[in-house]
């Protein structure tokens, strides 16, 4: 395939050079007008390439319908997909398309992004959740084991599993093993490669979903690729399960997807043909190298090498110097103009990609330095540990979608025991729920997060005054499904 072509990118640009009169959406006629400081931000440029794709034609060599499908063509070939398509909704949107076509029961990690629970909430499928294992000495979620999928994949049949690939962290599951086992069961596997979207540019990165045997995958272009904000791609290798996937994205999507956002993914594609291996290369050297300086620091630690496949994300922590990484995200931000992309109770992560510098890694190490002498180690104490004495998932009474559909009320989080929770309750970081919507509140489930609400660990879902939402008793609804 000529890799150098930009189907959609290049019609876009035509259509823009044709300076026609435009009598059609968008509103601003393609150019600025009256939005002076759009202009000045944004220049003329992005009006100009901002039509609507419902003025398509072929005669007249503005053809973006095909010229979209030839660009997911090249973008399939690159990524080793069968078949791919361009996203506006990010991978939200993707893993909704992904899932919404299941009818039947879906395992899947409890700290999967929302995504993947919206998506489920979409859908007929029914969640099997699979509980989550920490590194305890780093308090970061891990990916399911091997023992723990094939546990899951007895009894009634399954559908599919879905897997984050790889996790915030850059940790990955053994995803190639988990294919074979899942395939054997006829249990299609799909990847939330949303922070993996490079891995395909470098044998020093770990092997992509797709090569591991994934079924399906959505990658945040935007996030490590370098595309604009919301946009993603998604992959599959599964004809059958992607013509279903097309159905639900003419379901879902927006009917006016923006172009310049992928005439940009199409554009993104060809640099990467290019030059996505040299420039994957120098980012992980770039990161490889903001590490081991790092970790020469005296007081700081860097997630090892067996928690961590994916050099490009950085982990490193303060602890021992009694610094949370919260809290070093703070100072980063206030003292050094450092933004950093998570911080939890221990660490932080800087997100190092093919946009990096070795001007924006001195400056990070600088940074760290300079912030390491300014704290006086004889009043310093390391950070206590952090109890992650998580409960049992409590019995699961609802699914997810009858449970959104049920009518709620809010009660007090102390009187909730027994009843139903309307909505998510999840101590954050490290953002895994405790409590979803449609299972019931348990003693212990209230007590921990009585906990977590009195030592201000923020749990996302606890409402004013530590009061929750529950389905309302003597719904009929809710009782015809139980
Ligand atoms: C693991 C994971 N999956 C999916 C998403 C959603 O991706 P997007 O922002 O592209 O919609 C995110 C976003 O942070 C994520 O962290």
């Amino acid at each position: 395939m000529n890799h150098n072509k930009t189907p959609l990118w290049t019609a876009l640009q035509s259509y823009a050079k044709d300076e026609i009169t435009p009598f059609h959406t968008p509103g601003h006629k393609l150019k600025p007008g009256a939005f002076i400081s759009l202009e000045e931000v944004l220049g003329k440029a992005f009006f100009a390439l901002d039509p609507s794709d419902e003025i398509s034609s072929v005669e007249f060599n503005n053809d973006f319908e095909t010229a979209l499908k030839q660009a997911e063509g090249l973008a399939a070939n690159l990524f080793g997909a069968q078949d791919s398509l361009f996203l506006v909704n990010g991978t939200t949107g993707g893993l909704h398309y992904l899932l919404m076509p299941t009818t039947g029961y879906v395992i899947i990690p409890r700290f999967s992004h929302q995504a993947v629970y919206s998506g489920l909430m979409l859908s007929e499928g029914r969640e099997i959740y699979l509980p989550t294992s920490y590194d305890l000495e780093w308090a970061i979620p891990l990916p399911p084991s091997i023992e723990q999928i094939e546990e899951s994949l007895k009894g009634k049949a399954k559908q599919a599993i879905v897997l984050t690939h790889p996790t915030y962290y850059g940790t990955v599951p053994d995803l190639e093993k988990i294919c074979n086992l899942a395939h054997k069961n006829g249990t299609m596997v799909f990847a939330d490669e949303a922070h993996g979207g490079h891995f395909a540019f470098s044998k020093r990165l770990p092997q992509t979903a797709l090569e591991c045997g994934a079924d399906a995958v959505v990658q945040s272009t935007h996030k490590t690729l370098g595309s604009f904000t919301q946009t993603s791609m998604l992959h599959s290798s599964n004809s059958e399960w992607f013509s279903k996937i097309v159905q639900a994205k003419s379901v879902l999507q927006t009917t006016s997807p923006s172009l310049v956002f992928l005439g940009v993914l199409d554009e993104v594609r060809r640099v990467l043909a290019s030059k996505g291996v040299d420039l994957m290369e120098r980012a992980i050297e770039l990161a490889d190298c903001c590490a081991t300086q790092l970790s020469q620091i005296k007081g700081v630690e860097v997630l090892p090498k067996n928690l961590q496949s994916d050099p490009t994300k950085v982990v490193f922590s303060l602890r021992e110097l009694g610094i949370t990484g919260i809290e070093l995200e703070f100072l980063l931000r206030k003292d050094y103009n450092i933004q950093l992309e998570l911080s939890d109770y221990y660490s932080v992560l800087a997100l190092i990609t093919l946009g990096d510098t070795e001007e924006s890694i001195t400056r990070l190490v600088w940074a760290i330095r300079d912030l390491v002498q300014r704290i006086s180690y004889e009043n310093c104490r390391p950070l206590p540990k952090f109890k992650l004495n998580i409960p049992d998932l409590p019995p699961n009474i609802l699914g997810l979608k009858n449970a959104f559909y049920t009518d709620k009320e809010i009660i007090p989080l102390q009187k909730a025991k027994g009843r139903i929770s309307g909505s998510f309750l999840t101590p954050y970081p490290p953002g895994v729920p405790v409590i979803v919507p449609g299972e019931e509140f348990t003693s212990d489930i209230i007590e921990y997060l009585l906990w977590c609400s009195h030592i201000n660990w923020t749990v996302r879902g606890l409402m004013e005054g530590k009061s929750v939402s529950v389905l309302k008793e003597n719904n009929a609804f809710s009782r015809n499904l139980r």
